[in-house]
């Protein structure tokens, strides 16, 4: 089971100043040279969002996934349409750096898993014949609740000119499971053991890039509070709150400085051994979502590709 789970994506960006804006709005915390920003989750030891400057456009750099075996996967890369390059400039010769069939640059990094998160208050509902919650009230004054909290990089979902053939060398020469997709259009792609339902997820589009970086919080509520709290500072597109059908997690997705986008999630489906998942192929209704708001016209739309976002 070589690849294990997310660790970054790293953007080319033309403005650094406004990306950091955004990710830091978002709840990441950062440092910078002046060329480089890297943002990471509050309380973790590593990066989860480079960003690159002086670029025209933003543009799909890499994606880093935290793996084992590489010497497998280098073996395999080339048979699954892949291959085995150098390291990019500026970026440490470690690890093993491939590109898929497409061209997308991925970084894959033997090292330890993130401590385990701690467990928080379970987000109780009161139903029908089940009343846990009483004399005390779900929510505080609005005003009462900090900022959103990023507690990890859960999943990337990036552009794929061919999503099977993306998919297929995910899992033929990088161990990844399929978890589900819809049709040739979108397909979700996990780990093989005590993985999130996806780790790397694929959408349709002339070209390769990046669409969104997801990042997990406390619960549902924070999804829906640090969306519309982020919305406000970033003053473009959004989409939620929601909730998926694959993969099941409540979403709100808020709009970059450069179309791409920042999802919030919680409630994620577990996948503990994929030996024991069966993948499901959705029909296109309940590819993006089970309910939520209307979808904006350029969710699904790849800037890296054609005209730029204004
Ligand atoms: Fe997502």
């Amino acid at each position: 089971m070589p690849v294990l789970g997310a660790l970054s994506v790293a953007l080319e960006v033309p403005s650094l100043a406004e990306g950091i804006t955004f990710y830091t709005d978002a709840g990441l915390q950062a440092a910078d040279d002046g060329k480089v920003a890297r943002l990471r989750c509050p309380g973790q030891d590593r990066d989860s969002i480079i960003l690159i400057g002086g670029a025209a456009r933003k543009r799909l750099h890499h994606i880093s996934l935290r793996a084992e075996k590489l010497d497998e996967i280098a073996g395999l890369a080339a048979g699954a349409g892949g291959k085995v390059v150098d390291a990019p400039e500026g970026f440490e010769d470690n690890g093993l750096w491939i590109e898929d069939p497409h061209g997308m640059l991925i970084h894959l990094m033997e090292q330890a898993a993130d401590p385990e998160l701690e467990a928080t208050v379970p987000f109780e509902v009161n139903g029908p014949g089940r009343v846990t919650r009483k004399r005390r009230s779900a929510m505080l004054p609005g005003a009462s609740y900090p900022g959103a909290r990023p507690l990890r990089l859960g999943h990337v979902l990036v552009f794929s000119p061919d999503v099977p053939a993306s998919v297929a060398f995910m899992t033929g020469a990088l161990g990844m499971g399929l978890a589900d997709h819809a049709q040739d259009i979108i397909a979700f792609c996990c780990a093989r053991k005590d993985s999130d339902h996806h780790v790397v997820a694929f959408a349709k589009s002339p070209g390769t890039g990046f669409h969104h970086a997801s990042f997990q919080v406390g619960d549902p509520d924070e999804v829906g509070r640090g969306g519309r709290a982020l919305l406000a500072k970033a003053g473009k597109g959004d989409w939620g709150f929601g909730r998926h059908t694959i993969g099941s997690n409540f979403f709100h997705y808020i709009q970059d400085p450069w179309g791409s986008w920042f999802e919030y999630y919680s409630d994620m489906d577990h996948i503990d051994d994929y030996a024991l998942w069966t993948p499901t192929n959705y029909a296109m209704d309940d590819s993006l979502a089970n309910w939520g708001p209307d979808v904006p016209g350029d969710f699904v739309h790849n800037y890296e590709v054609g005209e730029e976002f204004v």
